[in-house]
């Protein structure tokens, strides 16, 4: 008997390298993605978190290491990337929607060219998915006529008209403006339900939190903490994913104790800029 589906490996990362020149941004990298689940990844900017997500659809070409898609190495030069790629969806921060095209035109230009399915039929599965993310009534509309959270909508209805095996997504709502944000989050939350697998970059905490079955807690090139939500948003184990969660969760936290020391240290260095004699009472100086 066959694995049930719910255990089957979507993708399979292991011992994952990366460097651009000598900057070594992906440092050995070893994760799964299983047949519906939804894995959000988060991490500070710079961690590595896109370069994670562009080389599993090979849009960065790895260092090292191997990922494996539905079973194809994707790192095997000889591997049919091209058929790799279709059965995955991308979505930028960015739409990258064609700004001369109409929102339908934009989900079946890929449909008839890659799949070579038929005007009509493409036509069809396009309105079916722009009805999916809400925008069946701008199906005509251009780019630039759509609100970022509308073409963010298309971007989506785009991918899904391609039907994907998975979906990734980097940081689909960061280009948002607040607004506009919880529509696209709700067409992902939709997604998710209807059991679309999914690898997210996210910053949008409650998102992860709600919808991920699994969240990865990268820093430096690393893994550093990977498990449920609760456990690595609501209970993390290690310092750095502590750290960084109380950043974006609180953004407005400040550490009264290291801004006292960051005032003084500055008062110090002007007065010994100064004078030759540093004070030993920062709070010594008057006011400016
Ligand atoms: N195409 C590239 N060429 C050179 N350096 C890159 C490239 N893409 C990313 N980097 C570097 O890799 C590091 C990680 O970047 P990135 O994966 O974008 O991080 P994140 O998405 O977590 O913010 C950064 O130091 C970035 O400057
Ligand atoms: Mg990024």
């Amino acid at each position: 008997m066959s694995a049930p589906a719910s255990t089957a490996h979507v993708v399979e990362v292991t011992d994952l390298h990366k460097s651009f020149g000598d900057n070594h941004v992906l440092r050995g990298l070893n994760a799964t993605i299983s047949q519906g689940e939804v894995v959000c990844v988060i991490g500070p900017s710079g961690s590595g978190k896109s370069t994670f997500l562009r080389c599993i659809n090979l849009l960065e070409q790895p260092s090292s290491g191997s990922i494996k898609v539905g079973g194809d190495e994707v790192t095997d030069p000889d591997c049919d990337i091209d058929g790799i790629r279709r059965n995955m969806g991308m979505v930028f921060q960015q739409f990258n929607l064609f700004p001369h095209l109409s929102a339908l035109d934009n989900c079946t230009i890929a449909q008839t060219t890659v799949l070579k399915r038929s005007k009509d039929e493409a036509r069809a599965t396009a309105r079916e998915n722009l009805e999916k993310v809400g925008l069946s009534e701008k199906a005509d509309a251009f780019p630039a006529q759509l609100s970022g959270g509308q073409q963010q909508r298309v971007a989506i209805a785009r991918a899904l008209s391609m039907d994907p095996k998975l979906m990734l997504f980097d940081e689909p709502t960061s280009a948002l403006d607040p607004e506009l944000v919880g529509d696209v989050l709700s067409v992902m939350r939709r997604l998710a339900t209807e059991g679309m697998t999914m690898f997210v970059v996210t910053h949008e905490m409650a998102f992860a939190r709600d919808v991920a079955d699994r969240v990865i807690f990268m820093d430096g090139g690393y893994i550093v903490e990977e498990g449920s939500p609760d456990q690595v948003i609501g209970d993390p184990k290690e310092e750095r994913t502590k750290t960084f969660l109380q950043r974006v969760l609180d953004p407005t936290h400040v550490d009264p104790g290291a801004e006292d020391a960051a005032y003084s240290k500055r008062h110090i260095a002007e007065a010994t800029a100064r004078s030759a004699t540093p004070p030993l009472d920062p709070t010594a100086f008057p006011e400016r």
